[in-house]
């Protein structure tokens, strides 16, 4: 992954565009979750749930799933949607293990939800309450670590590829967070619109 011959805004497209099957995943998770408590109702020490109600296992495997195929469909029928849009072909994108790593991305974004859930559990706060910046970090923060620790040399690749790749990834995220919320709190279904 080379991103140096691109354009700012070309970077942008494809940093979305590797990073789909992260922020997707959460998407599906909330339409697939709902059944199976991860933490089988469990409370923990201090009173509160481990996890809550809000991490399930239907929607860990569905989102895990889900994202999954985004990254499946992007690679194999995707091509000429990314070069219309930034130039370039969807070759490379994921490395030299693209379905790895796309798993990764995908599992990762909801491992990060769930850690995040856990935190906001040990500081009372119940499920579905507001964390923001947990709520916009956590699901990138935990994809990305988990690429790192599998593949340093490709997340090293792209991300560190001067300053366009960061930017996108911390102006973007809670953005595009926000607005697939607010869509899904719309559609009715999610019970808030964060
Ligand atoms: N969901 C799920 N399993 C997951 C992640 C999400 O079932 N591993 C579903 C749940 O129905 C959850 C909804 O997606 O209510 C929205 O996800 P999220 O906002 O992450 O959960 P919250 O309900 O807000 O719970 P928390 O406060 O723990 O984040
Ligand atoms: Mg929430």
């Amino acid at each position: 992954m080379n991103l140096e011959e691109h354009s700012f805004i070309q970077v942008l497209f494809i940093v979305l565009w590797i990073m789909m099957p992260a922020y997707l995943s959460n998407t599906f998770a909330v339409i697939s979750g709902g059944r199976f408590p991860i933490d089988q109702g469990k409370i923990h020490s201090d009173g509160n749930r481990i996890l809550g109600d809000g991490k399930t296992w239907s929607g860990l495997i569905g989102g895990t799933t889900g994202g999954i195929l985004i990254g499946y469909l992007q690679m194999n029928y995707g091509n000429s949607i990314i070069n219309t849009l930034a130039n370039t072909n969807n070759y490379d994108f994921w490395g030299e293990n693209p379905i790895i790593i796309i798993s990764l991305l995908a599992f990762g974004a909801l491992l990060g939800d769930m850690t995040a859930s856990f935190f906001k559990r040990r500081s009372k706060l119940n499920r579905g309450d507001k964390s923001p910046l947990l709520d916009m970090f956590d699901f990138i923060g935990m994809a990305l670590f988990l690429t790192l620790l599998f593949d340093y040399e490709w997340l090293k690749s792209w991300i560190i590829d001067g300053y366009a790749p960061l930017f996108t990834l911390l102006i973007a995220t809670p953005v595009l967070h926000r607005s697939v919320n607010i869509i899904g709190y719309k559609l009715g279904i999610k019970n808030e619109p964060w």
